[in-house]
């Protein structure tokens, strides 16, 4: 597509250049074709237009890179790297992030569909921000000494430490939603901890993935320590996940699959890390301020198309306050201009395939068909491209598949409550996730008693979808294993080993 038209952000001469050369995958340092030479189609959710074919990899592919990432973990100088020299490899990731911040903020939009401003604000500049936080702690994985008794070999002393090392070859799937960020969220604690990695991109989305590659290389990488495939989730990823030779496996994705990745994992228990769905209660009392609240909770939802895993998609709001805030809401939804991701004036773009597009359509007609309302929205904007107005549903009842289900688009169920009693807290957990959840309250009192009640791994207060490298961010009960970023991301990678010796 010619970025200039319609007054669209103009692809840049470097986008464009990478877009008109064949995409190929990452195996030992080479770029290369898939073995089977086959390739797939790569769309633009705007308007439905190719704008380019990515390797559609299969097992063969998968075997040839988890033995170059095997041989690298091996064999190869990233183990025998000092700390501090690994560390600044992957800072100077987040440098040449920065450095090539537009040219990836373009490939993302035009890729995914969300705005422009969107993903050179939030997903590039926290892509570089992950790698420049996670290099500092490259220096500081430390073990430590242990006293010992040993009841049974009294008067013996023994000196006994431990020592964290890296887990070893990891596979790594992501999803669509944020291409770059995912990447990033996952490929940064994996360099830091000196593992290596067979990471498979989304089929929707390859592209800013397979560019990030060339930054890695750029940045010092050496030649086997990641490896980047592309392709779809039965022929690539479950292969990946059932490998015999990976010893880990992070995914993020849906719980469904998440589900296919513990029974692949299984037969040869490999270490798994999680991070799936959501349905996340977001939570306004009546003492709060709406000037914040009623933004907040447009933006919990309709950021991202709502194809956010920790979407505020579950509104509760107090009795006394829930039709000024359902019309502040309404309001909010009417007055967001939808259009393509690369328009720079777009604040909500469209969902990322015809996939996606048909089964968010799916949720919307069965709410429909269960006699949920739409206050505002439910309909497609268009006929080109994968747009949908942004929803607000009431009238829902807590068996309803919309009530219940991840929807993973525009759309928000909003119901009313009386007090900040047992009976909400149960309402607010009553879902098989526990990813997030948020509070609206000028209460100091009632937030902190709220917070620690809520089943989530996340509760925001007065704010929502605010992430940040050191901040730890994973899922209760079905919302996944492990949390990503932080210090506590780095247990994912990490064996403990206990050396003891007698002295
Ligand atoms: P998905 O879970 O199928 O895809 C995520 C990744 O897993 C992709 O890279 C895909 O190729 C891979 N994959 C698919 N099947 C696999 C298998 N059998 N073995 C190994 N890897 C496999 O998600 P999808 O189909 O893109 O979206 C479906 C729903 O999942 C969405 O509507 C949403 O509800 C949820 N989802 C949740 C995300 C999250 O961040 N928690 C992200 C994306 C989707
Ligand atoms: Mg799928």
């Amino acid at each position: 597509m010619d970025g200039n038209d319609g007054g669209l952000t103009a692809l840049s001469p470097a986008v464009r250049k990478f877009l008109s050369q064949p995409k190929q995958v990452l195996i030992n340092g080479k770029w290369q074709s898939a073995q089977s030479g086959k390739t797939f189609e790569v769309f633009n959710p705007a308007n439905g237009e190719i704008i380019g074919h990515a390797a559609a990899c299969e097992k063969d592919d998968v075997d040839l890179a988890v033995r170059a990432a095997r041989k690298a973990f091996d064999e190869g100088p990233w183990r025998r790297m000092t700390a501090s020299e690994r560390g600044r490899i992957v800072w100077k990731i987040g440098d040449l992030i920065l450095k090539y911040a537009e040219d990836l903020a373009q490939l993302e939009s035009l890729d995914n569909g969300k705005p422009i401003a969107v993903a050179r604000a939030a997903d590039v500049l926290l892509a570089a921000d992950l790698f420049h936080y996670m290099a500092g702690w490259a220096t500081k994985i430390e073990g430590s000494t242990i006293p010992l008794s040993v009841p049974y070999t009294p008067g013996a002393e023994y000196h006994a430490y431990t020592r964290k090392e890296p887990i070893g070859v990891v596979g790594q799937i992501i999803p669509w939603n944020f291409p770059l960020l995912m990447a990033a969220w996952k490929l940064g604690p994996v360099l830091t901890t000196g593992c290596t990695v067979v990471l498979k991109l989304a089929e929707e989305t390859p592209m800013s993935g397979l560019r990030l590659a060339e930054i890695c290389q750029e940045a010092g990488v050496p030649d086997g320590v990641l490896n980047v495939l592309t392709g779809f989730g039965e022929p690539c990823g479950a292969p990946l996940a059932a490998h015999p030779l990976v010893d880990k496996i992070a995914f993020t994705g849906s719980t469904e699959v998440g589900k296919l990745i513990v029974k692949a994992a299984s037969h040869d228990l490999k270490k798994l890390s999680l991070e799936l769905g959501g349905k996340s209660p977001n939570i306004i009392l009546d003492d709060a301020d709406l000037d914040i609240a009623i933004p907040g909770a447009a933006s919990a939802i309709f950021f991202n198309q709502g194809q956010c895993c920790a979407a505020g998609s579950r509104l509760f709001v107090q009795e006394k306050i829930y039709d000024k805030v359902m019309d502040g809401i309404a309001k909010a939804a009417r007055g967001i201009k939808v259009g393509p991701g690369l328009d720079p004036s777009t604040q909500m773009g469209p969902l990322v395939s015809q996939i996606q597009f048909d089964r968010v359509s799916g949720f919307l007609k069965s709410g429909a068909d269960d006699g949920a309302k739409a206050l505002t929205g439910g309909k497609r904007i268009g006929d080109r491209g994968y747009f949908l107005e942004p929803t607000v549903l009431v009238d829902t009842t807590e068996k309803m598949s919309v009530y219940q289900d991840e929807i993973f688009g525009p759309v928000v169920t909003a119901t009313p409550f009386k007090e900040l009693d047992d009976d909400l807290i149960r309402r607010a957990n009553d879902t098989v996730f526990g990813l997030a959840s948020g509070i609206y309250s000028t209460n100091a009192s009632k937030i902190h008693r709220l917070a620690s009640r809520l089943r989530a791994g996340t509760v925001w207060v007065n704010c929502y979808n605010i992430f940040d490298a050191a901040l730890p961010f994973g899922g209760y009960k079905q919302s996944g294993w492990g949390r990503e970023m932080g210090q506590e991301v780095l247990k994912n990678y990490l064996e403990t080993k206990s050396v003891c010796i007698s002295l």
